[in-house]
């Protein structure tokens, strides 16, 4: 437990500090942010964990580039097939995944970290895999593993970084409310 108060929302109030404990801003750190200004957004607190948070983030880039891949592959495959709509959907997602990518790629550099965009590793270091079925419903399938493949990753990220970094924090949310939609979707569609 830290010395900080916490509040306990399950009974909505706050939990009584222990004597002496108070909120205070650590002034040092504010004292610390006045120089190296070099780093840009990244302020003392961060500490040891940036770099830590970085890879994660490149991990998920290389997750969200190759599940662009295989929307778009799915996409033009599925075309003409008596399922159009569903073919549209993966177009949608496809835009979807690719601006998760952007969202931390930018991140990363917020951070003072490198985006990782290597086509050559990008495979081994994606959560989720690449696929190239030709079957409708093999497509829905994989599609649906993929997604819960980044659900998983995304609730154990956002569970690791907690308020080590709620900027990150936030942005990995706002990517695991939309891949939730995903799963939902591809699920009804497998049951179809
Ligand atoms: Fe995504
Ligand atoms: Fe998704």
């Amino acid at each position: 437990m830290s010395t900080f108060a916490s509040f306990d929302s399950t009974r909505g109030a706050a939990a009584a500090p222990a004597s002496g404990e108070r909120l205070e801003l650590d002034t040092a750190a504010l004292e610390a942010a006045k120089r190296s200004l070099e780093k840009g957004a990244v302020t003392p607190s961060y500490g040891p964990w940036r770099e830590d948070i970085i890879r994660l983030l490149n991990d998920a880039l290389a997750t969200e580039i190759v599940c662009t891949l295989r929307y778009k592959r799915h996409y033009f495959t599925a075309k003409g097939l008596d399922s159009a709509k569903i073919a549209e959907e993966f177009l949608v997602h496809a835009n979807e995944e690719t601006a998760h990518g952007d969202m931390l790629a930018e991140r990363i550099v917020q951070l003072g970290g490198q985006p990782d965009f290597a086509p050559a590793t990008l495979t081994s270091r994606s959560h989720a895999e690449y696929d190239d079925s030709a079957d409708l419903q093999a497509m829905i399938r994989a599609n649906l593993i993929a997604e819960r493949v980044a659900i998983e990753a995304y609730g154990q990220m956002i569970r690791l970084i907690g308020d080590k970094d709620s900027t990150t924090r936030r942005i990995l949310e706002s990517i695991l409310s939309q891949e939730q939609e995903h799963a939902d979707e591809l699920s009804d569609w497998l049951a179809d």
